[in-house]
């Protein structure tokens, strides 16, 4: 028999809690497991699914035997994905450049009769650290990053709107980032013009949509994953990084757990909330 995650009796969350305090899950991927075994399987489409977090939210979600439209730009180069989708036929590979509104419209109209309980917008670009700094401001930099990060994730949730509210789950979620946030310390504060500019703008446009959307229920989560070690941005940051199979569980999780407090508030991958 199978619970909604948010159907599971309390008693039964309260026993797995338990038991796994007293460590008699052995492993994660056991307590993975048994999380599989309580989800409904829904369906989820997410941007960006060729590698890095986005591959690796295809590949947990395929587990959990969810159906997964995995969207990339360019599925011929995305042997992971491809080999994923042989091994899960619950995965199916679609073409999607969220800067292409053709692609977009033409995905949506295929997908029409189809409720998509959760979209990812998970597609993202840095942008080249050198060209956003304050002596070089590279314009086309400039609108390439704006366009993936931030026009990427409105098109989308727009396109797809229509299958989300047809949904149980009803859940849109944007991936942003601390650096997009307005409170950090100067020295934090410095460079990355573009991506920070995006991130931050993606930020409005979710706590808008969220307004847009309130009356067809759905929901609009912001989540921050935090520092991920997928190459990303090729910053030379090396302090500790969450693995992307950590980055994708705790966004499960926060995505799981997603409700009318948590939504249109930018959270943590460690559940805090953070400031705009
Ligand atoms: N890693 C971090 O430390 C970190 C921190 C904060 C936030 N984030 C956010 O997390 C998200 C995923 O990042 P990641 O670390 O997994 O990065 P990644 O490993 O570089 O993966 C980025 C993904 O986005 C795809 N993508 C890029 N441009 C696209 C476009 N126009 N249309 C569709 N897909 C496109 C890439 O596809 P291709 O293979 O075709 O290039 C790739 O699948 C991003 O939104 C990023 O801003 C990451």
């Amino acid at each position: 028999m199978c619970f909604r995650s948010s159907q599971i009796p309390g008693m039964l969350i309260a026993m797995f809690a338990l038991l796994g305090s007293l460590s008699l899950f052995s492993s994660p991927m056991m307590a993975q497991d048994m999380a599989a075994l309580l989800d409904e399987p829904g369906t989820v489409l997410i941007t960006g699914s060729s590698r890095g977090i986005g591959f690796e939210l295809s590949k947990q979600y395929a587990v959990r035997k969810w159906k997964v439209i995995a969207t990339c730009r360019t599925p011929s180069e995305s042997d992971a994905l491809v080999r994923l989708s042989e091994k899960y036929p619950n995965v199916i590979v679609e073409e999607m450049d969220v800067t292409d509104i053709g692609e977009i419209e033409a995905l949506a109209k295929k997908y029409a009769d189809t409720a998509i309980d959760v979209l990812i917008n998970n597609a993202g670009i840095f942008g080249a650290v050198k060209l956003q700094k304050l002596d070089e401001l590279d314009y086309k930099t400039f609108v390439d990053v704006m366009a993936v990060n931030t026009f990427g994730p409105l098109k989308v949730s727009q396109a797809f709107a229509n299958n989300i509210a047809a949904s149980e789950e009803k859940k849109i979620i944007t991936i942003t980032s601390g650096l997009g946030s307005m409170t950090l310390t100067e020295e934090a504060m410095q460079g990355y013009y573009f991506y920070r500019a995006s991130k931050a703008g993606v930020n409005i446009i979710s706590r808008t949509l969220s307004a847009d959307l309130r009356d067809e229920g759905i929901l609009v989560g912001l989540f921050n994953p935090g520092i991920v070690d997928t190459g990303f941005g090729g910053t030379n940051y090396d302090g500790p990084k969450l693995s992307p199979e950590e980055a994708a569980a705790a966004l499960i999780g926060f995505i799981e757990t997603l409700s009318p407090e948590t939504a249109a508030t930018m959270i943590n991958y460690d559940g805090v909330p953070m400031p705009w």
